[in-house]
């Protein structure tokens, strides 16, 4: 007979924190949101790589490119750049996050002379960015040939199909700096001159970086950026069980510092084939994680085949319609329960310490303090990114009002069939993911820190000022259907919308 799980399967928005005793030490600046990334052994001094904040971004096109993992780092996340793409363009991307230095920012927006003011402005709507670099191949590291900022042009009195060539910067009277330039002189360059950029260009004056007056302060206010020892910020990427063998290599020989195996569905033969590989190669310094699980079984299975951390999700991704097409999955919060529990029951047992990642359907910043509470290490957030200026996506004016676009890696859009495919056709026979919109939301800074002060707030008021602790004495409640409706405002006229998230 078929197994069946007593209980049904929940997930966050049936549960609540209960306060704890909140004592003087527990206000948010007292808060650490410190936690492990990979495994590692009783008694360790400190975990090989942690992260600063509990936040990973997903491994989807529509959020994870260099830009957003540089933007990320900073706030101390990290970013697994998407997998879907050749081998070539995802270890391109790895290596520009790792050439990318604090206060040091690799060209986003970037045209050749023969582009025309329309391309310059549809540039600067898509992405936001008002500094474009001119080079001879239009991309970020070509030979400069000029620079178009807002000041070089004025809508109203020009023609949008004149060229580039006529109306930027040209090279010759640009300010540049050399590649060995460190940020302070860079930013003295750029007070002494006045300026809003300054290329940093190599000896072949080829573009390297742009230092922004913008970004000296603001890399001042980053105390948590993930970097590595030579400053460069900490990279991962995703890869699959089909074409390790060539990928793994590459994204190593890029920089990435860490791993992890991109399936919608992880326990399965196939992870532990790709970890052997990287084990045998490697050994221990290549770090990867696996998944995705739902159960204890499925947790054991991976830890045992040597994954580095384990994520923990099927079915609830906000883009996700795996569970109407296959009718496979498991609400988010009862997988992450059991799971943690087997994390905690193999720590007692192997002194290995497994960290869990709670992948997908994150809502509310709430969900966040939940997911941690009931076991989670850090969290993989896809549509959360989608919304950011940094996501890869463009950004669309719907109905008037700013949208991102954002889609799932088994939607017909992203055709990632490595991470379902169980052999046969390799085609997608089925999508298991919608193209969407989501609502803009501004920039990752500033949600990240938003997001993360209400962490820390609900934290205080559960009495623990670290995750350990939250993992530990968090008290939770399943609330029943009619307390839900308790809980937002009722039998109240709104005199204003808005508030709430
Ligand atoms: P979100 O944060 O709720 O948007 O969920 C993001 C997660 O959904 C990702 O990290 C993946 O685990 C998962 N995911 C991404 N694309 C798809 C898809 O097309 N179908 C099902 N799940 C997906």
């Amino acid at each position: 007979m078929a197994f069946y799980y007593p209980e049904p399967s929940h997930t966050f928005s049936e549960y609540l924190l209960v306060p704890g005793f909140t004592s003087e030490e527990c206000i948010p600046d007292n808060v650490s949101l410190k936690t492990p990334l990979v495994k590692y052994r009783k008694g360790e001094e400190d975990c090989p790589i942690s992260l600063n904040i509990p936040m990973v971004s997903a491994i989807m096109q529509a959020v994870s490119n260099d830009t957003l993992a540089v933007a990320l780092a900073k706030e101390g996340g990290l970013s697994f750049i998407y997998g879907s793409q050749s081998i070539e363009d995802e270890a391109a991307m790895v290596r520009r996050v790792k050439s990318s230095k604090a206060g040091f920012v690799i060209s986003a927006s970037n045209l050749t002379p023969d582009a025309t003011l329309a391309d310059v402005l549809a540039l600067k709507e898509k992405n936001g960015f008002s500094t474009v670099a001119i080079t001879e191949d239009a991309t970020p590291t070509g030979k400069l040939l000029g620079l178009v900022t807002s000041r070089d042009y004025r809508i109203t009195r020009m023609s949008t199909d004149i060229p580039v060539r006529e109306f930027m910067t040209p090279r010759e009277k640009l300010i540049t700096a050399p590649a060995a330039t460190t940020l302070k002189e860079a930013n003295d360059i750029i007070w002494d001159n006045k300026l809003n950029a300054l290329p940093v260009v190599d000896d072949q004056d080829h573009l390297m970086y742009f230092v922004f007056r913008k970004d000296y302060a603001e890399h001042k206010e980053h105390p948590l950026a993930l970097q590595d020892a030579d400053k460069r910020y900490l990279v991962g990427a995703g890869i699959n069980s089909k074409d390790y063998a060539e990928r793994v290599p590459a994204l190593v020989e890029a920089g990435a510092d860490v791993l992890c195996i991109d399936s919608s569905e992880g326990y399965s033969v196939w992870q532990k084939k790709t970890i052997d590989f990287i084990r045998e190669k490697y050994g221990d310094t290549v770090k990867v994680g696996a998944g995705n699980v739902v159960d204890r079984e499925g947790f054991r299975y991976l830890a045992r085949a040597g994954a580095d951390f384990v994520k923990v999700g099927i079915g609830g991704g906000s883009i996700c319609i795996t569970r109407e097409t296959k009718g496979i999955g498991r609400g988010q919060a009862s997988a992450l329960i059991e799971v943690a529990a087997a994390r905690d029951e193999y720590y007692k047992e192997t002194g290995v310490y497994v960290p869990i990642c709670s992948d997908g359907g994150i809502v509310f910043d709430f969900h966040m303090t939940l997911a941690l509470a009931m076991g989670a290490d850090f969290l993989m957030l896809g549509r959360y990114f989608a919304r950011f200026d940094e996501s890869p996506t463009n950004k669309l004016m719907v109905n008037g009002a700013y949208v991102k676009e954002y889609w799932g890696e088994g939607s017909n859009r992203a055709r990632n069939w490595q991470r379902y495919d169980l052999g046969g056709k390799n085609d997608l026979a089925f999508e298991e993911g919608v193209d969407s919109y989501v609502a803009y939301a501004g920039s990752l800074h500033d949600n990240v820190e938003k997001s993360l002060y209400k962490v820390k707030s609900t934290m205080c008021n559960c009495g623990v000022i670290n995750i350990p602790d939250l993992q530990k004495n968090a008290k939770l409640t399943l609330v029943s259907a009619t307390s839900i409706v308790e809980g937002g405002y009722h039998d109240v006229t709104l005199r204003t919308t808005g508030g709430g998230q």
